[in-house]
């Protein structure tokens, strides 16, 4: 009698990488994170973990998140959910740079730093740094016990799960729940949002996981097209508001695993310089989920295609007829308010990077040059 696994299958549970394991535990990691902080009638966000109070809450004036590599990804999103609920000024950081540019600190600073694994250098430096001006920290991390955890003011912990493959998944989509969370708590502290307006919202996040494998159902679509694009040596994401921050995510996972060069912009700011890069061909990836800024991107998508774009439209259910005139290829992802887009339409564009890198016979979980945790400068 033979029975043919080996230990790291096992902990794979029957996938092929970690990477493609942790994709599917989204909607778990979603949920975990979720559970607990939100009351039961569903009205109200409970973060029963914060220390601050809500006197010190509602006298923060600034807000500075600071991450790196994915974490920082994140923190542009959370810098949008922010100053959609809250309507506070955020700049998002990244930790190597903020840390030597002297920022301006107040003790009305609150300054998030966001890091699955809660040990890197800079992210870590940031924070000491943040602490000497007296402003308050809060982290968001997905390790309990870590440095950045021990010494943060408050720590809102992702429950994404221990994550082996380097590029991040679950963790950077773990962290916008963290995002969503904290900035609906801070809504209801300062009350710029309505009860009903959170209620909504809550209720449109609790039904993310499911919207999740409903993606997930649909991965052979994205391998189709991941093989395509592993013949070229470069594409192009583009992307509105939240659809930009999206895209720069995509960009980074398909760099990581693949070693495709991409990049990402801004797809209004397309004609000032990078369309002159579009010829026959070449693969874009434009993300069209932003209800408010749907036509104007429709427009940009115009512009690639007449230029001879190879088309991948990452859009909402309901657009397929009006954006497939537009596009080559596209991929629906189901409907959700536009704030929580990024958690759905992320999740495509690392399937994507996860089947390039397989196409190209790379070591998905481990690529070369990099580490899961970055513990020096
Ligand atoms: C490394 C990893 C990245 C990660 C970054 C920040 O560069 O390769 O995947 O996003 O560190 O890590 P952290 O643990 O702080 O989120």
């Amino acid at each position: 009698f033979h029975v043919d696994w080996d230990i790291m299958t096992a902990e794979k549970g029957g996938f092929d990488h970690f990477m493609l394991k942790e994709i599917h535990e989204q909607p778990k990691a979603y949920h975990d994170t979720m559970l607990g902080r939100i009351s039961e009638d569903g009205r109200s966000v409970v973060l029963p973990e914060l220390k601050i109070s809500a006197e010190k809450l509602r006298g923060i004036n600034r807000v500075h998140i600071v991450a790196c590599g994915t974490a920082y990804h994140a923190g542009l999103v959370g810098k949008s959910i922010i100053e959609n609920l809250v309507r506070i000024p955020v700049e998002t950081d990244v930790a190597s740079e903020y840390r030597y540019r002297s920022p301006i600190i107040t003790p009305d600073t609150l300054v998030i730093v966001v890091s699955q694994s809660g040990e890197t250098a800079d992210t870590l430096a940031a924070l000491r740094e943040a602490q000497r001006n007296g402003a308050h920290v809060l982290a968001i991390t997905n390790v309990v016990g870590s440095s950045v955890a021990r010494e943060a003011d408050d720590v809102i912990i992702t429950l994404a799960g221990p994550e082996i493959a380097v590029a991040s998944t679950k963790a950077y989509s773990s962290q916008l729940i963290a995002f969503y969370l904290f900035g609906l708590y801070w809504a209801q502290t300062n009350g710029t949002q309505d009860e009903a307006t959170v209620a909504n919202i809550l209720a449109a996040m609790q039904a993310l996981p499911e919207q999740v494998e409903k993606i997930l159902a649909q991965a052979e679509v994205i391998k189709g097209v991941a093989e395509s694009i592993s013949k070229h040596d470069s594409l192009f994401f583009i992307g509105r508001g939240l659809d930009y921050a999206v895209a720069m995510e995509g960009s980074l996972k398909l760099k990581e695993i693949s070693y495709i060069h991409s990049e990402a912009y801004p797809a209004g700011e397309l004609k000032h310089g990078t369309l002159a890069l579009i010829e026959e061909g070449i693969p874009v990836i434009a993300l069209i989920t932003q209800e408010g800024l749907y036509e104007k991107t429709l427009s940009n998508i115009k512009e690639v295609k007449a230029r001879g774009a190879d088309v991948l439209g990452i859009i909402n259910e309901g657009h397929e007829a009006e954006v497939a005139k537009s596009t080559d290829r596209q991929f629906a992802i189901p409907r959700t308010l536009p704030l929580l887009t990024p958690a759905l339409s992320v999740v495509p564009l690392q399937l994507l990077s996860y089947y390039a890198s397989l196409a190209l016979g790379h070591d998905v979980d481990k690529p070369r040059n990099l580490a899961k945790s970055v513990t020096v400068e």
